[in-house]
């Protein structure tokens, strides 16, 4: 028998409650006792009866709310469950004498959260050809229809072995890296490789090298994470090496974009490839390839990866479908040096899991039916139109203020005032222009600031990019005079 805790004086059940059985805290779609169980809830905590006072008996209540008396006992056997209530054999059912405390309400000031935009000129848009799509809403249906086992269980914690088999041929095919599928991890994306991986081989406040400028989004991934970034300069090159051995000798890691910096486009040389692994081999360091977007090239093949130089010894490959297929899908790969299999894989199945098996297949069905090739093929002849349009109209709208160097691959290119302009030119250009984009300023870490833009051109129509790149030209020539600066390069 339960006794009911009652320092009060049982007063008679009231003989109809306040029962709100429509409000927003009531689940329309919810069982009758459900619904009642939250009627009598928000009554209780709202304090319409007070503790220890008496409930109808189940028959009362069932006749006054309509409800069957089932689910009226249904509803108070929840109650006395939850805390909310007490019964006493023989006596009924009361009100408890502490209530707990009403569950998280709906917060009246909620935190402002800023997602990146999809405005003119911005970074991270891109495009799928209709065909694709219709490929693709195929391949995922005929997925879902063929739902098996496969979708039952936990599987391997590097994701499935069908995607993971057709990303190693991709990359053998398309970036020059040879290397097996159990090397392969599959994960949500570039910035969550970083996580896992650094995470399984970095202890806290270990150097990683940064190149500056560089993604910042990456830079700080690796300073959440616990990890000093230390800003390394990039030249015509790429990284400078050795003002990297000079600034963090004992760097445990070093975070690149050897093919195609991000943001300036410099496309690391051989040299310094080799140097980067030299030091990396001498320190015993690793060396993150962030290889987003070597898949649009537009002048000459694609050079090979700094991983398939490396053969995989001190390089962790990097790569994402946010830029080949979309970033929504929320699937990117790296592949690992064997040596880091074991342990990345065991700190993985303790993170979190591979990506949703429904979509790892239809991925691998992409890759594998030759539809991935052929958007890509599609896309990159679209992206080369926009990149052009693009670096065409700031030239000429700026009448030379700017200055475009097109870039030979990737979906970003950088405009640039005369060195010696003041950044904040840039900012009122891009403020009064009404566009996205970057200012290249906030790329940097430590080294001075160049002042221009980083500016996205895939996934934009043609003519919209136009319109918007005359109205940052035009922009930033006012903005020049404003501060009585030539409008013309040096
Ligand atoms: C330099 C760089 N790396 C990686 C990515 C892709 O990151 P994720 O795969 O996390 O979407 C981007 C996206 O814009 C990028 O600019």
């Amino acid at each position: 028998m339960q006794n009911i805790p009652t320092n009060f004086t049982p007063s008679p059940a009231k003989a109809e409650l306040p029962l709100d059985l429509t409000g927003p805290h009531i689940t329309a779609s919810a069982s009758a006792a459900h619904r009642l169980y939250q009627a009598l809830c928000e009554m209780i905590v709202g304090g319409l009866v007070k503790p220890g006072e008496p409930l109808p008996p189940s028959r009362t209540l069932a006749k006054q709310t309509g409800f069957r008396r089932n689910a009226v006992v249904t509803a108070y056997e929840r109650l006395i469950a939850d805390g909310f209530a007490r019964a006493t054999v023989g006596s009924g059912t009361f009100v408890a004498a502490r209530i707990p405390a009403r569950s998280a309400e709906p917060k009246k000031t909620m935190a402002v959260v800023e997602a990146p935009r999809q405005g003119a000129l911005s970074l991270g848009c891109t495009h799928i050809d209709e065909r694709a799509v219709q490929r693709f809403r195929a391949i995922v249906g005929r997925r879902m229809r063929a739902f098996g086992a496969e979708h039952l269980h936990y599987g391997d914690p590097r994701g499935s072995r069908e995607l993971r088999v057709a990303i190693a041929d991709h990359l053998l095919s398309a970036r020059g890296l040879r290397c097996d599928s159990d090397q392969i991890m599959l994960t949500s994306g570039t910035l969550h490789t970083l996580r896992i991986v650094l995470g399984t081989i970095l202890k806290a406040k270990d150097q990683v090298w940064c190149e500056d400028p560089g993604y910042p989004i990456a830079r700080r991934t690796i300073a959440q994470c616990g990890y000093r970034t230390v800003p390394i300069p990039v030249d015509p090159h790429g990284l400078h090496v050795a003002k990297g051995r000079a600034a963090a000798p004992s760097a445990r890691a070093a975070y690149v974009t050897p093919s195609h910096q991000f943001p300036l486009g410099v496309q690391m040389s051989m040299p310094r490839r080799l140097e980067l692994l030299d030091w990396a081999k001498q320190a015993g360091a690793f060396v993150f390839e962030d290889d987003y977007d070597s898949e649009f090239r537009y002048d000459g093949a694609p050079l090979m990866s700094l991983a398939g130089i490396d053969h995989l010894q001190r390089v962790i490959y990097m790569g994402t479908f946010a830029k080949t297929l979309f970033p929504g899908l929320r699937i990117g790969y790296c592949a690992l040096p064997e040596r880091l299999i074991a342990d990345v894989t065991a700190a993985r199945a303790a993170l979190d899991r591979f990506p949703g098996t429904l979509m790892e297949g239809a991925v691998a069905d992409m890759l594998n039916s030759g539809a991935f090739a052929a958007n890509l093929k599609r896309v990159r002849k679209l992206y080369r139109e926009a990149r052009d349009a693009l670096a065409q109209t700031l030239e000429t709208a700026s009448d030379g203020a700017l200055s475009v160097p097109v870039p030979s691959q990737g979906l970003h290119l950088v405009a640039r005032f005369d060195p010696s302009v003041a950044p904040a030119v840039a900012a009122e250009a891009k403020r009064a222009a009404g566009v996205e984009g970057w200012l290249l300023a906030d790329t940097y870490a430590r080294a001075r600031p160049l002042p221009g833009f980083v500016l996205g051109f895939s996934g934009h129509a043609v003519p919209q990019l136009v319109a918007s790149a005359g109205r940052l030209a035009r922009e930033s020539r006012a903005a020049l005079r404003a501060r009585g600066q030539s409008a013309r390069r040096a």
